[in-house]
């Protein structure tokens, strides 16, 4: 697909229908997630595709939530039910570099929903897991070091997406002449 269009269709879909993703596109989607830029080359990320029993479980905890606590996340835990597969985000905790590798870790996200895009898959960017953070820690088993911190919904759009309004490019670029 051409790089523009590939940027236009990606975007948050929170309804999905009961298609499958396979693991070998999950595969695919994350190779381009671990290409992405990172501070030192830190690569700070570790991605796990959790299983349909792990998925659920995930789910059940996420419910248990009190919205007025979380208010979004009754909602995520509905869109991560529906989606086909269920990437966990973890990041490796370093002191000195712990800002830089939450921004790495954003750019292996973002090149995974973007290839997603190009390969016809629809994400949603949930963070809201990290509500579950102690409950996720224990289900997983990271290795030492690492603990959650976001997760990605992927599958197949049910409907046509809600575009949310971006700001005008000069809002949000200044050129100084
Ligand atoms: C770091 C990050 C965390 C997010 N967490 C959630 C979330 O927990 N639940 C959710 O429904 N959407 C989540 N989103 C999706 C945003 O709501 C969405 O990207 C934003 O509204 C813009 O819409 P768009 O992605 O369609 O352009 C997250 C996005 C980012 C980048």
């Amino acid at each position: 697909m051409e790089f523009d269009k590939v940027i236009e269709r990606r975007v948050s879909v929170r309804h999905y229908s009961q298609k499958e993703v396979t693991i070998e596109q999950v595969k695919e989607i994350v190779n381009a997630g671990r290409k992405g830029p990172s501070a030192k080359n830190n690569q700070p990320y570790l991605y796990v595709l959790v299983n349909e029993k792990q998925k659920q479980k995930i789910v059940e905890e996420m419910k248990k939530i009190d919205p007025i606590v979380e208010p979004s996340i009754q909602d995520s835990a509905r869109c991560v039910e529906e989606a086909s597969r269920l990437l966990l985000v973890f990041m490796q905790y370093d002191k000195i570099y712990l800002r830089s590798n939450f921004i790495s870790l954003g750019a292996s996200v973002e090149n995974c929903c973007l290839k997603a895009a190009d390969m016809k898959i629809d994400t949603l960017w949930v963070r809201d897991v990290i509500a579950i953070k102690g409950f996720i820690d224990k289900l997983i088993k990271p290795p030492k070091d690492y603990s959650i911190e976001s997760s990605l919904c992927l599958g197949y759009r049910s409907k046509p997406p809600y575009r949310k309004k971006k700001k005008p490019l000069r809002e949000v670029l200044v050129i100084n002449k």
